[in-house]
C-alpha cells in the first residue's frame, strides 16, 4: 500500500512540483519512513546539519551565540514545518512567519539563506540515510521544501510591508 502510495507521489511530485488533495498524506507517510532508517542507525543528524550548514554558509556560524539550545530547536522545528506542510496542517504559514519575525533580531539574515538552509537540511538527511535514501524520498522532500520556501518568501513580503516590520538588530 505505501509502495502504491509513493508511485502516486512521486508521479504527482514529478508533474506538479508540489503535492496536493489526499496525496499530502501520503507524501507524509514517505517523509515519516525515510526518517525511520536514520532513527534505527541512531544517527543524530542536528550536528550533521549544522556542520554543514557553517561548511556552506561561514558568515552565519556567528549569529548562532546559544548553540547547545539553538541547534536542536531549530533542525527539529524545520524538520517539524515541513512534515506538518505535508499533512496538510494551515497552522504553517503563520508559525513560519512568526519565526522569520522572530528571526529578524538573530542578524541579517538574506532571504535565499531560508531557501538554502532546507536545502542543506535535506543534503543531510540523504547523507545519514546512506544507501537507505530513495528517489521517492527525495522528491518529497524536496518538493515540501520548495512549498516552504515559498511560504517564506510571501511572509517575507508581508513582514516589510507591515508598519510593525521589525528591523535587523545589533549583537
Ligand atoms: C525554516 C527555516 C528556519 C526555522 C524553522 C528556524 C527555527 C529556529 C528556532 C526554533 C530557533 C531557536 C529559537 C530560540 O532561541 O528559541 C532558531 C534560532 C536561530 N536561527 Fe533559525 N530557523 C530557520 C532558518 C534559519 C536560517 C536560514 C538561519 C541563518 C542561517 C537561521 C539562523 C538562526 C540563528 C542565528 C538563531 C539563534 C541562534 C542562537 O542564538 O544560538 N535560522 N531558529
Amino acid at each position: 500500500m505505501l509502495f502504491l502510495k509513493r508511485t502516486i507521489a512521486l508521479r504527482i511530485s514529478k508533474r506538479n512540483g508540489v503535492l496536493a488533495g489526499e496525496d499530502i498524506v501520503s507524501a507524509y507517510d514517505i517523509m515519516m519512513e525515510s526518517l525511520e532508517g536514520i532513527a534505527l542507525a541512531d544517527i543524530d543528524v542536528v550536528p550533521l546539519f549544522f556542520e554543514k550548514l557553517y561548511e556552506r554558509y561561514p558568515a552565519e556560524k556567528p549569529n548562532f551565540l546559544n548553540p547547545e539550545h539553538s541547534h536542536g530547536a531549530m533542525a527539529n522545528e524545520m524538520m517539524t514545518m515541513l512534515l506538518a506542510l505535508a499533512q496538510g496542517e494551515d497552522w504553517v504559514p503563520t508559525m513560519m512567519r512568526i519565526q522569520q519575525f522572530t528571526h529578524r533580531s538573530f542578524g541579517d539574515i538574506a532571504i535565499e539563506r531560508y531557501g538554502q538552509a532546507l536545502e542543506t537540511l535535506v543534503d543531510t538527511l540523504g547523507d545519514a540515510a546512506g544507501a537507505h535514501w530513495q528517489p521517492a524520498y527525495e522528491a518529497v522532500w524536496r518538493a515540501q521544501t520548495a512549498r516552504l520556501f515559498q511560504i517564506i518568501k510571501e511572509n517575507s513580503f508581508a513582514i516589510d510591508r507591515s508598519p510593525s516590520g521589525a528591523k535587523p538588530l545589533e549583537r
